[in-house]
């Protein structure tokens, strides 16, 4: 069992990360495999809508994306953290996902969890933006008993958000439970099969 943790902020060392290894200390209690990605400085490009990644299964810019969408397809979760940025994701890392996300097929029933980080304001409009990725892709979001947010300026700080932190806590616990019962339900046969997606649109 593998849980992803996608830090999408440019700082490898700032407040998201920070969250992102509150909850690994979970996981690593829990006996549940884990993996930190950093975003890191680099620039990444938005998806042009091209479509070549539905013809081939990747996008044609091999990068990072690539790479998350190869490790998510062999994880059974993900937790998607970002600082907010103006009220939104960082823009960055909503390229990626915009890019990971649609050449994505088979995400339905891995586990997702988004947290976000402010100095002050934003936060749960950038919950929200990030946890539509999940919903849009037969994924069960994980939660916690707060919305997932931390607030600081640098690491040290997120620790005297005491809730911040005990959210985190507990989404992470809230992520296992849910990832466990997902494949005790596998076993036994529970799965549910899809039908063919209908597509429609209202241009006439
Ligand atoms: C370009 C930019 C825009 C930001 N916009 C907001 C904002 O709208 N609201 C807010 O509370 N903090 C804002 N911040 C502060 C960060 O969200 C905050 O410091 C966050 O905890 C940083 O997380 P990190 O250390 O993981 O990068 C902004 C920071 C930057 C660089």
């Amino acid at each position: 069992m593998k849980v992803l943790l996608l830090n999408g902020s440019p700082d490898s060392n700032g407040c998201i990360n920070e969250g992102l290894k509150v909850m690994s200390k979970i996981f690593e209690k829990e006996n549940i495999d884990y993996e930190i990605i950093q975003m890191g400085k680099n620039p990444i490009a938005g998806c042009i809508g091209c479509a070549n990644c539905v013809k081939t299964g990747e996008c044609f810019r091999h990068d990072l994306a690539n790479e998350v969408a190869k490790k998510l397809s062999e994880a059974n979760g993900i937790v998607i953290g970002s600082p907010v940025y103006y009220a939104s994701a960082n823009g960055s890392l909503l390229s990626l996902l915009d890019r990971v996300f649609y050449q994505s097929k088979n995400l339905a029933n891995k586990v997702g969890a988004s947290i976000v980080s402010c100095r002050r304001g934003g936060a749960t409009a950038t919950f929200d933006s990030l946890n539509k990725y999940f919903a849009i892709s037969n994924m069960p979001i994980a939660s916690s008993n707060y919305w997932n947010m931390i607030h600081g300026s640098k690491k040290e700080d997120i620790y005297k958000d005491e809730e911040g932190i005990q959210t985190l806590e507990i989404l992470a616990k809230n992520m296992i439970f849910l990832m466990k019962s997902i494949e005790l339900g596998k076993e036994k046969g529970l799965e549910p099969t899809y039908d063919k997606k209908i597509k429609t649109n209202y241009i006439r």
